[in-house]
C-alpha cells in the first residue's frame, strides 16, 4: 500500500502509513496557508525538526488531544514534556534512529538554528529520514544546502522534501544542487508562499527540476495529497 502524503502548508506534512498517522512540524492555527486547524488533524506520531515557532506551534495541543508520541531532539522533547506537559515524548539527537510501528525514523543533519518560542535553547536543528514499507523518505525541513546530503541520499530515496522559500532556508537554486546530491526519485517543495518574504514560483521551480535533475517534481497546493 502506498504512503499518502498531504501538504498542510509551510513545513507541515501529514503522512498516512498503513493505520499510522505521522504529522511533521505542525504549524496550523497561525499559518495563513494552512487548509485545516490544529483541532482537525489526527496523529499517532509527531516529528519536530527544530524549535522554531513555525514548526512547533501546535505540537503540544495536538499531542495532548491525540495522545501522539512526539519525537524531537532532546532539548525540544524535554521542553515539550516539562513546559507543556506533553505526556509521550522521545528525545533523540543527530544521527540517531528510533524504531516506530511502521519502520524507523532518523534525525538527520540540518544547517539552521533552533531556539524555542520562549527563548529556551532548542538544541540542534534536524531533518527526518523515514523508512517505511520499503520506502525511504527524506524531509530536509529548515536547512541550507550542504554537501553531506549526498550521504543521506546514498541508500536511495523515493522522495525528498526540500525547502525552496529562500531567506530562512535554501532557495530554489540551491534546492537543485540538493537534488543532485540526494538523487531522489521524486521531490516536493516546502516552506514557501506562506508569507510574502518567502514567495516562490513553484511551477518555474518544477520546470527547472525537470530540466536540470533526474527527479520528478511533485507540486501540490496546501491541502493537496500525493502517493509515494
Ligand atoms: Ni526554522
Ligand atoms: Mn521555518
Amino acid at each position: 500500500m502506498p504512503i499518502e502524503i498531504t501538504w498542510l502548508g509551510h513545513g507541515t506534512f501529514s503522512l498516512t502509513i498503513g493505520d499510522q498517522k505521522v504529522l511533521i512540524d505542525p504549524f496550523l492555527d497561525d499559518n495563513p496557508s494552512a487548509p485545516v486547524k490544529a483541532h482537525d488533524v489526527a496523529a499517532d506520531i509527531i516529528l519536530i525538526s527544530h524549535g522554531h515557532y513555525d514548526h512547533i506551534a501546535d505540537a503540544a495541543a495536538i499531542a495532548k488531544r491525540t495522545g501522539a508520541t512526539v519525537y524531537a531532539n532532546f532539548e525540544v522533547a524535554t521542553w515539550l514534556h516539562s513546559k507543556h506537559k506533553v505526556q509521550h515524548t522521545i528525545g533523540m539527537n543527530l544521527g540517531g534512529a528510533a524504531q516506530v510501528p511502521f519502520g524507523s525514523i532518523k534525525l538527520t543533519l540540518a544547517h539552521h538554528s533552533s531556539s524555542l518560542p520562549d527563548g529556551s535553547y532548542g538544541g540542534n536543528p534536524g531533518g527526518w529520514l523515514i523508512t517505511a514499507k520499503n520506502k525511504r523518505l527524506y524531509f530536509a525541513c529548515d536547512t541550507a544546502l550542504f554537501q553531506d546530503m549526498a550521504q543521506i541520499g546514498a541508500g536511495g530515496l523515493d522522495l525528498a522534501v526540500l525547502p525552496i522559500g529562500d531567506l530562512f532556508t535554501m532557495g530554489p537554486e540551491d534546492s537543485l544542487a540538493a537534488i543532485q546530491l540526494l538523487k531522489p526519485q521524486k521531490v516536493a517543495p516546502a516552506h514557501y508562499n506562506t508569507w510574502p518574504p518567502i514567495a516562490q514560483d513553484a511551477s518555474a521551480w518544477a520546470s527547472a527540476v525537470k530540466a536540470k535533475t533526474s527527479a520528478e517534481p511533485i507540486v501540490v497546493s496546501p491541502g493537496g495529497k500525493f502517493l509515494i
